[in-house]
């Protein structure tokens, strides 16, 4: 991976790339990758994380999502109970989030099979963007799995992603949204966002 730092103003890096064991470690599976190339802004598509109720009605997961989220400088840390439909009924399973800056998103998902996600986002022009998915698993006896619910947590995340863009790339921007019950803290999230912006105007949110 290959990591660029773009400033309008040249200034320095103003945080590191985080780096995760399990991405580099003998003990994790080859990087699994995909790529798309979509027409919305990275913006558009971080909004996803403070909209905990798409989770359900987009993409279909069996309850409503209980979701926290901290921020913190540039970094953010979600953590999301989610219970997962197996044949053999729910399972409770936990979804930990993180963003390092609006570039670099890492999730890790537990309970069914334990699957680590970088999702990378880096923005092409005002209105493109280019988004990697890399996964991996932990190798059980120093074999990777392959197939059953370790293919299945994979397949479904991708499938998400692709529910999720036609609504990055139809979406329009309102700052000041209607929001309704139930809607996440689309405010603060965007409040965070806000300082990845040069020059941005707080009382624009
Ligand atoms: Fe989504």
């Amino acid at each position: 991976m290959i990591w660029a730092w773009y400033h309008p103003e040249k200034a320095a890096p103003l945080w590191e790339v985080e780096t995760h064991e399990e991405m580099n470690s003998d003990d994790w599976a080859p990087l699994d990758r995909y790529e798309w190339f979509l027409n919305t802004h990275p913006q558009e598509m971080a909004e996803n994380a403070a909209d905990p109720a798409h989770f359900r009605y987009v993409h279909g997961t069996a309850s409503f999502p209980e979701w926290e989220t901290t921020y913190d400088g540039p970094k953010s840390r979600g953590l999301q109970k989610a219970n997962m439909p197996t044949p053999r009924g729910e399972v409770k399973g936990e979804i930990h989030t993180a963003s390092f800056g609006p570039g670099q998103g890492y999730t890790r998902f537990m309970g069914i099979a334990e699957t680590c996600l970088m999702g990378l986002t880096t923005p092409i022009d005002n209105e493109n963007v280019v988004i990697r998915f890399a996964f991996t698993q932990p190798k059980v006896n120093g074999e990777v799995k392959k197939g059953g619910v370790n293919a299945a947590i994979v397949k479904d995340i991708v499938k998400q992603l692709g529910e999720d863009a036609p609504i990055w790339e139809h979406k329009i921007y309102r700052p000041l949204p209607i929001l309704c019950d139930g809607d996440g803290p689309i405010a603060k999230f965007r409040k965070w966002y806000s300082q990845f912006y040069q020059d941005f105007d707080p009382k624009a949110l």
